[in-house]
């Protein structure tokens, strides 16, 4: 197929790009760099031994968006562009709701005068929000507890309500647990600007000797070691879900929604432990107050994806912290910044 990734520059498109060029798709690239560097675009290119267009598009703007639908001939979209900071969703929710509702209200019109039907679309397990008890499974009832979780959500019934509405297209949601890890080359990763809100790449940044030390929130959870529970997922076998997903809904029509998580929860400390086994370094760490909004345990039922997608998770904790690791010490400041723009060591 030839599939228009949208966000295809940042840390998860990245990886679902080298993906899909791996299994034999062409991918076209729309970004509007606003959260990621151009410079990543070489490197899938590197990683595939393949070129790919790409197009600073901002998918607000429509007519923009219609014209890339104009010169390229995309037969399914896999649709990650958005904003994702759960906090700054909270200050700044219309700049949430603008980008995230209207760019996917744009692209999905687009897709309609383009005559293009299938799209994949990256949701959240934190439409959950705090009603259920995990395992979580795609028929519990959602109720995402910020801006950023609502858009996710809504998306989601959009694209449920269209999908009702209309028999020719193939729509799939898929609600990601906790992304880590990056691609096995070092060559792309996890880059985020600024200090991170993610645990992942914070622990990186403090044993690469960027950071000083990790804040640990919360060590009065009602879990083993009082530590938050999570369902990390390497991020190359979420990038491999992405195609299997994109492939089942190209032979289907419909709305459905998918888990991918792994179906493990692992605690801070066990990361904190693993991520010091596989790089040898020590990560100190202080214990501070649980993070406003934060759920004790979140881990996923992923029998769905495995039954009717025919995928399933295959590396460990111990694999996505070896390859955020390598990741981190080939860029210690991220892609494209010497070591000289330190000064933020905190
Ligand atoms: P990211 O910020 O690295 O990538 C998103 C990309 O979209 C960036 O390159 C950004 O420049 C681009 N973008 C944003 N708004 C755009 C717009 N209006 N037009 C064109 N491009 C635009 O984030 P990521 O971690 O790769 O996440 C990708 C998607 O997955 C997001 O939708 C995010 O909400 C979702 N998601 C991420 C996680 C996670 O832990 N990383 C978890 C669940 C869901
Ligand atoms: C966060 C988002 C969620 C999003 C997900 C994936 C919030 C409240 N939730 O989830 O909406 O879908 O990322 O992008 O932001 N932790 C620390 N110290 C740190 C950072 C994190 O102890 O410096 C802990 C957290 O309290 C949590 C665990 O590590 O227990 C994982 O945190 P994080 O990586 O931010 O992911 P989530 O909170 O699961």
């Amino acid at each position: 197929m030839r599939v228009l990734l949208t966000g295809g520059a940042g840390y998860i498109g990245a990886h679902v790009a080298v993906a899909l060029l791996a299994r034999g798709h062409d991918v076209v690239i729309l970004d509007n760099f606003s959260n990621s560097k151009r410079a990543v675009l070489e490197r899938i290119e590197r990683i595939a031994g393949r070129a790919m267009p790409s197009y600073a598009v901002d998918l607000v703007d429509l007519s923009a968006t219609a014209d890339v639908f104009e010169r390229e001939a995309i037969d399914g979209v896999v649709h990650l562009a958005g904003l994702k900071a759960v906090g700054e969703s909270v200050e700044q929710p219309f700049r949430y709701y603008r980008n995230n509702l209207i760019g996917t209200l744009h692209l999905l019109e687009a897709m309609q005068r383009f005559g293009v039907s299938v799209l994949v679309f990256s949701s959240s397990a934190t439409v959950y929000g705090d009603v259920s008890a995990p395992p979580f499974t795609e028929t519990m009832p959602t109720a995402p507890t910020n801006p950023y979780g609502r858009t996710k959500r809504m998306i989601e019934q959009m694209l449920e309500d269209i999908a009702e509405s209309r028999a020719d297209v193939s729509f799939i949601a898929l609600r990601y647990f906790n992304p880590v890890g990056a691609h096995e080359s070092g060559l792309i990763g996890e880059d985020p600007a600024g200090a991170p809100n993610n645990l992942m790449p914070y622990v990186a940044q403090v044993a690469v000797g960027r950071r000083e030390r990790l804040y640990i929130f919360g060590d009065d959870y009602p879990t083993p070691d009082g530590t938050g529970v999570r369902d990390y997922i390497h991020v190359m076998d979420l990038a491999e879900g992405h195609v299997r997903a994109l492939e089942f809904a190209a032979e289907r029509r419909g709305y459905d929604v998918f888990n991918l998580g792994t179906g493990r929860g692992a605690s801070v400390l066990e990361v904190v432990r693993t991520f010091e086994a596989v790089s040898g370094r020590e990560i100190p760490y202080v214990f501070a107050p649980r993070r406003p909004g934060d759920v004790a345990v979140s881990y996923a039922d992923p029998s769905k994806a495995e039954r009717l997608l025919g995928w399933r998770a295959t590396r460990d904790l111990a694999a996505m912290c070896r390859d955020a690791w390598r990741f981190q010490v080939r860029h210690p400041y991220g892609i494209d910044v010497g070591t000289a723009a330190k000064g933020e060591r905190s």
